[in-house]
């Protein structure tokens, strides 16, 4: 009689009970990219919209400019320009993706983003959609996407992290319109045979929706269901009310919530501090990431930040850094690097991966 792994085993034991198969497999980070719109606002530029200044900005958050999407730009295009990226880095072809996460919350269509790319690019065999968890969202869909390969049965998944909220900023509002700027990052998870080869070392994830008044872009327009009003307004658009902010409590809940976090996921992957080659962080304020660096006693030299450039980019932000910092040779084969998103929801999110 043919002698049965325990991997093989679990499989038979499903399918005998007609439930889903579920082969443990490994899971690695093969390809990561990056798009950002060709037109940016500067921080000059603002001043002369709202009652602010360069010297103002840069020392409250550390933003210099932000890119905007113009043109013929939309989040499809930057999602697909970044995902082309990350597919010639992992060495694969669109149709070998199974699955695409879009983690947004600005999508080009209120039914989703995940299909349009997937068009897009042609990645015909891939079931596509849209994953919101506001800021956190693409350490979520990269956590999600790890889970789909290492029990679900997927060979390559595509986490897309983008967001071009330039299109829900009230840009007479200067406590809001100085943050935020579009953008999009991408990254490839390929299944591996070897079940202890995963780049995904620990993590951990949290909501809470009692606070959710801080930070919000409400619907509006309709709020009911139109149908039984009257003719003329049943034609009526709904759309989304600009975002809106309380700047001081998202702050406080950031300067607490990552630390936190990033000490879970350490938990979670039994790891320490020390072993920490790069914190990556949503870029929504340089100093919300500096104190959480100081509160993890990590050195500026372990920091990558990039808000200087592109501001807050929402989903975007995390890969966006990421792929900056592979591409420069910072991060570099087998670093430890640290990853924690935060915001509307509100959420937050960490995840430790080894490059
Ligand atoms: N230019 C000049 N002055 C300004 C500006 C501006 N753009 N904005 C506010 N001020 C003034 C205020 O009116 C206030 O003046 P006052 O003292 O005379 O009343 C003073 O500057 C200080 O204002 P604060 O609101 O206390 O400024 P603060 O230091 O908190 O910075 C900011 C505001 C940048 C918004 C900060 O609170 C912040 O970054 N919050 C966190 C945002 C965040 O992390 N969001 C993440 C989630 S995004 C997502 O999920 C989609």
């Amino acid at each position: 009689m043919k002698r049965v792994s325990n991997d093989e085993y679990m499989t038979t034991k499903c399918q005998t009970q007609n439930q889903a198969q579920f082969t443990p497999r490994g899971a690695k980070i093969t390809g990561i990219g990056k798009a950002v719109p060709k037109k940016f606002i500067t921080n000059d530029d603002l001043a002369k919209l709202v009652d602010t200044n360069d010297e103002w900005i840069r020392a409250r958050t550390g933003i210099g400019k932000r890119h905007v999407i113009s043109g013929e730009e939309t989040l499809t295009s930057l999602a697909a320009e970044a995902s082309l990226g990350a597919l010639k880095m992992a060495n694969i072809r669109a149709e070998d993706i199974d699955l695409i996460i879009v983690a947004t919350s600005s999508p080009d269509d209120l039914f989703g983003s995940a299909c349009l790319l997937q068009g897009a690019i042609g990645a015909k065999g891939a079931l596509a959609y849209d994953l919101t968890a506001a800021c956190s969202g693409f350490v979520v869909g990269l956590v999600n996407g790890m889970h789909y390969i290492r029990g679900g049965g997927f060979k390559n998944v595509l986490v897309v992290g983008a967001d071009v909220l330039s299109r829900y900023v009230d840009w007479r509002d200067r406590g809001t319109c100085i943050l935020f700027g579009d953008g999009c990052g991408a990254i490839v998870l390929t299944a591996t045979d070897d079940v202890k080869d995963c780049s995904l070392l620990g993590f951990d994830m949290h909501s809470d929706g009692t606070q959710n008044h801080h930070l919000t872009a409400k619907v509006c327009g309709a709020k009911t269901g139109k149908v039984w009003e009257s003719d003329a307004e049943a034609g009526e658009r709904t759309a989304f009310e600009n975002i809106s902010m309380n700047g001081q409590d998202v702050f406080k809940f950031a300067v607490r919530a990552v630390p936190m976090t990033i000490n879970a996921s350490l938990k979670n992957a039994n790891m320490t501090t020390d072993e920490i080659d790069y914190l990556v962080l949503h870029q929504a304020n340089h100093r919300i990431i500096d104190a959480a660096a100081q509160r993890l006693s990590l050195g500026e030299d372990k920091v990558v930040s990039n808000i200087a450039e592109y501001g807050n980019t929402s989903a975007a932000s995390v890969p966006l850094a990421l792929c900056e910092a592979v591409e420069s040779g910072k991060v570099k084969k087998g670093d430890v690097v640290a990853m924690a998103g935060f915001g509307a929801g509100l959420t937050w999110a960490s995840c430790l991966i080894k490059w």
